[in-house]
């Protein structure tokens, strides 16, 4: 591409000759979220997937984010920026052996984190995200025996907040584990009115020190109704983006990772997406995101019933 296009106007003229939508979360870089016409945490973008007339929906997000978007909408063409926007804890998590763990416990309720694959949705009972995980599985019955996956904070926390016993699969997300306890507790010494925002894919002893325990959207939200100035954010740093955009007088500090000579609190997947690729990915209609039409049928129902407790 010519350094003399412009890109961002490039990428507004084909979305308006093409009808397409660009989907983004918070997890993108700044210039991505800049033009996104919507951005959101991982509930939002399947709500918005689920409710747009656009012919195109461009999901720059990761490749979970693609595939439930293609799952809620088989006749839109759904496409990605990158093929190789994987996901850490979606990988932890492999379909064949996560569907002979659900055969070894008959009887329970699958509950699974949409950061799975189709085929691991396939086999699930309810889909949950960060944001509605606690709603619906008090929807539950206090009885109900659950399996719950694949992310073991999230699952602990849920057990911790709802009183359950959830059976846990016992993946994690390579980001959201390798933030440092130490170096928090020496930012609180230095901002010692801060509130402490962790996402609840962040190990547990992390979550215990937080004053707020949420998805992106949460931890958005209740730092925006806040009265305090600083915020020290255990989360992908995208999200900083949109905190201080929303509150330009308050003052968001990234929660640093144990090994600071990595840009650790970023997710090498979510910024495999580019500017450039989300132009090129426009004009060429590439690459697109496809799911296998049997596990498509299967994988829609418990997206489904979220959002339909979601609402
Ligand atoms: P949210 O649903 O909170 O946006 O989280 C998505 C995600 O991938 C967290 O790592
Ligand atoms: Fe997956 Fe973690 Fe990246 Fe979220 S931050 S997309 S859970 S690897």
């Amino acid at each position: 591409i010519p350094q003399s296009v412009d890109l961002k106007a490039e990428i507004k003229k084909l979305c308006k000759e093409k009808n397409a939508v660009i989907l983004g979360h918070f997890y993108q870089s700044d210039e991505i979220q800049e033009i996104a016409d919507f951005i959101g945490d991982s509930l939002a973008l399947a709500q918005w997937a689920a409710k747009t007339d656009a012919d195109i929906i461009v999901m720059c997000g990761v490749y979970f984010m693609g595939e439930t978007a293609k799952i809620l909408c088989p006749d839109k063409k759904v496409l990605i920026p990158d093929l190789n926007t994987g996901c850490s804890l979606a990988d932890s998590c492999p379909a064949e052996e996560f569907t002979k763990f659900v055969n070894a416990h008959p009887g329970h309720t699958v509950v699974s984190y949409v950061n799975t694959s189709a085929a691991v949705k396939a086999v699930t009972d309810v889909v949950v995200t960060s944001t509605n995980a606690k709603q619906i599985v008090e929807s539950l019955p206090k009885d109900e025996k659950i399996i719950f996956g694949p992310d073991r904070n999230l699952g602990n926390y849920i057990n911790s907040i709802a009183g359950r016993n959830m059976l846990l699969w016992n993946g994690a997300c390579h980001v959201h584990e390798k933030f440092s306890i130490e170096k928090i507790i020496e930012l609180k010494k230095q901002y010692p009115e801060a509130q402490i925002l962790v996402h609840p894919e962040c190990k547990g002893a992390l979550a215990k020190m937080a004053d707020k325990v949420g998805s992106t959207a949460g931890l958005l939200k209740f730092a925006m109704a806040s009265d305090k100035k600083d915020f020290i954010v255990a989360t992908e740093s995208g999200i900083l983006y949109e905190m201080r955009k929303q509150c330009p007088e308050k003052n968001f500090i990234p929660a640093p990772p144990e090994d600071s000579t990595c840009a650790c609190n970023e997710c090498n997947f979510m910024r495999l997406n580019t500017l450039e690729k989300l132009y090129n990915t426009l004009k060429y209609e590439w690459p697109e995101v496809q799911v296998e039409k049997a596990v498509a049928e299967k994988a829609i129902l418990p997206i489904q019933r979220m959002l339909d407790i979601s609402k």
